[in-house]
């Protein structure tokens, strides 16, 4: 299969062709989903909430995603693999983000680099794209502020809001950004950020007006213990998992595994 470039995010936007995104957070995991047609994997930092055990996202280091998205890009063919940049590893200013940008190209062969932020963050988003790092956004709920943003909320709501939502997507758009995920903000102001916008917006919790959308994979696949109202459940993986492991261990403890078909006779 032809690998997703980022010109082909700006192309599907054009004709109209929604754009598909996971979090990926490992090689079997991706390997399902490239196999499965997912144009985006997102080594996303909620590898910290849904693999590391962890709270929230900020805790998540450099160290602990290149080895994730190592595993991701190696276990792909078709789908274009973003690494998360997590808190702390670009707000310093643009040389920090392109150290930060650096590692995940020459340490784990990512494709794109996502960072959380608009106007503040446009120095950093042109550094990365000048070197040939593209650059994906993030506004609304973005999860590295949660403290300064007063927990997970909507966010873009009234106009005041909705006009510096706009501001900010098109100063990321004008710094060289190739899309940018718009999460919990009112379908209204996504459809309108969308529509002032050249490059694709990718939604989670942002209506169905968004160019793509993008979910946790655990949460998609009923794999987590808890999942955000926004997000659809596709399959109970989490049970079936369950269900295998008693099945497992109900089968060693009556002796009826390991029988000969998985034994070695000689
Ligand atoms: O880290 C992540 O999973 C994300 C998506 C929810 C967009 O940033
Ligand atoms: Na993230």
């Amino acid at each position: 299969p032809k690998r997703v470039r980022v010109h082909h995010l700006r192309e599907a936007k054009e004709r109209g062709q929604k754009i598909t995104m996971l979090t990926a957070y490992d090689a079997p995991t991706a390997r399902i989903f490239d196999e499965a047609g997912i144009d985006l994997l997102l080594v996303g930092d909620s590898i910290g909430n849904t693999m590391l055990g962890h709270e929230t996202t900020i805790p998540v280091t450099v160290d602990e995603l290149i080895p994730a998205v190592r595993a991701v890009t190696r276990s792909v063919r078709r789908s274009l693999v973003v690494a998360d940049l997590p808190f702390g590893s670009y707000e310093a200013g643009p040389q920090q983000a392109l150290e930060t940008g650096v590692r995940f190209f020459k340490e784990a062969n990512a494709h794109a680099v996502k960072l959380e932020g608009g106007k503040r963050c446009a120095a950093q988003i042109r550094a990365l794209s000048d070197a040939g790092i593209p650059v994906v956004g993030h506004l609304g709920f973005t999860p590295q502020s949660e403290n300064m943003l007063g927990g997970k909320r909507v966010q873009g709501r009234g106009d005041a809001a909705a006009a510096t939502l706009s501001e900010d997507a098109l100063a990321i758009q004008e710094a060289g950004a190739v899309a940018v995920v718009l999460e919990m903000v009112p379908s209204h102001v996504a459809a309108r950020v969308t529509e002032i916008l050249e490059i694709p917006t990718i939604g989670i919790g942002a209506g169905p007006e968004c160019d793509g959308q993008v979910l946790v994979w655990l949460d998609m696949a009923g794999m987590g213990d808890w999942s955000p109202r926004f997000a659809k459940q596709y399959a109970q993986v989490g049970r079936l998992l369950g269900e295998a492991a008693r099945a497992y261990a109900d089968d060693v403890r009556s002796g009826g595994f390991p029988d000969a078909a998985h034994s070695f006779e000689s």
